[in-house]
């Protein structure tokens, strides 16, 4: 990286002293890196910020969801701030509250709406985190995916016929979980398309289903194939595939391990020298592993690069302008969510912050 941003990013940075907070997801460059107090998956992260209660800023270096629940898991005093506020995440933007509502209605007029508890992945708008918690529901993240959805079917675990989930926005995600996990049958499990007059789905497909999956994905890890998984394993004997449970079930089902980001870094710090691996995940985090491990043979899941483009906007020159704002007395970017969408999210996030586990 250019000298002279580092060494401004650095200056700025020892000025505020501990007055700001910099978290880094582990998506995120390494000249970002670099200046962050802690770095995790979205779920550490989350517990990270709300733990922080004396830092007067929170600079977050990932995307916009993780931004607003750090503003809504802090004090109103903190500002919480986004170095780049066109980082957005492709998926979250894939469920928008006026659909969720929409689709709400469908299943009270399809007469389930009653036995259904909503689950949304950390991976979405703050306004989709609140509709969980007004409607009994939970937020939950790639970590404890499994523990959420088994709290969402208790809840409803008297009725006949047993709970519904509906779970937005990754597909993949709920999928994975309910069939790899849960013990539920792919047939257990409808996607629900909101471009779709009634989701796309009849009635009776409605009744039937017990995960109602919402038609999201993610860009990065929609893209990795089974195919390559297949040649990797002719080229390479004994390599273990270790991929993000946001990967297809097609993919997910050929892997080894399967985890969030957090269990990838442990899984390669506790796996023996010499051992070959194959991950499944954001480019960033998987040369950065690839770095830490020489020891280790590591290889990225895919033939071409792909990085995750809006984790990517946060760079050095966008973090050293809001930091330099800052030592300036100018807060720029702020992440605020309103208080009603705030308090109902945060009965949802504190959900999942109680689960077991
Ligand atoms: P985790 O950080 O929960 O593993 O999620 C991955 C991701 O895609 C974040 O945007
Ligand atoms: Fe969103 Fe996927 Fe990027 Fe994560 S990696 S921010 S889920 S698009």
């Amino acid at each position: 990286s250019d000298p002279d941003l580092v060494a401004r990013a650095r200056a700025a940075k020892a000025a505020l002293g501990e007055r700001v907070f910099v978290l880094g997801h582990h998506y995120q460059r390494d000249e970002v890196i670099e200046f962050a107090d802690v770095t995790g998956d979205s779920f550490k992260l989350a517990r990270d910020a709300a733990g922080r209660p004396d830092a007067e800023f929170i600079v977050f270096c990932g995307v916009h969801f993780m931004a607003e629940s750090a503003d809504i898991l802090t004090a109103d005093s903190q500002k919480v701030i986004l170095p780049d506020l066109a980082a957005g995440c492709s998926m979250a933007d894939m469920a928008r509250l006026g659909q969720v509502e929409d689709a709400w209605d469908a299943m009270a007029a399809a007469g389930i709406q009653g036995s259904i508890v909503p689950v949304t992945y950390m991976n979405s708008s703050a306004d989709i985190k609140a509709f969980c918690g007004r409607n009994g529901g939970v937020v939950c993240t790639s970590s404890n995916a499994d523990v959420a959805l088994e709290w969402a079917f208790e809840q409803k675990a008297d009725l006949e016929g047993g709970a519904k989930i509906l779970f937005f926005p990754d597909q993949h995600l709920g999928r994975n979980t309910a069939v790899l996990k849960m013990g539920f049958s792919l047939d257990d499990c409808v996607v629900w398309d909101p471009r779709q007059p009634n989701g796309g789905l009849s009635v009776e497909e409605l009744r039937d289903a017990r995960m109602i999956l919402w038609k999201g994905h993610c860009s990065v890890h929609g893209r990795f194939t089974a195919d390559v998984i297949d040649e990797l394993r002719a080229k390479h004997e004994g390599i273990n595939i270790l991929v993000h449970p946001e990967c297809t079930h097609e993919v997910v089902l050929k892997a080894d391990l399967v985890g969030s980001t957090e269990f990838i870094i442990k899984t390669i710090e506790a796996a023996e020298p010499g051992t070959s691996w194959a991950i499944g995940t954001e480019l960033n985090l998987v040369k950065r592993l690839a770095d830490a491990h020489p020891d280790k043979n590591i290889v990225f899941l895919d033939r071409n690069v792909c990085y995750c483009s809006t984790m990517n906007r946060i760079d050095l020159p966008h973090f050293v302008w809001a930091m330099e704002s800052l030592v300036a007395g100018q807060v720029v970017n702020q992440i605020t969510v309103d208080d009603d969408t705030e308090r109902d999210a945060l009965v949802a996030l504190q959900r999942m912050l109680d689960l077991p586990g």
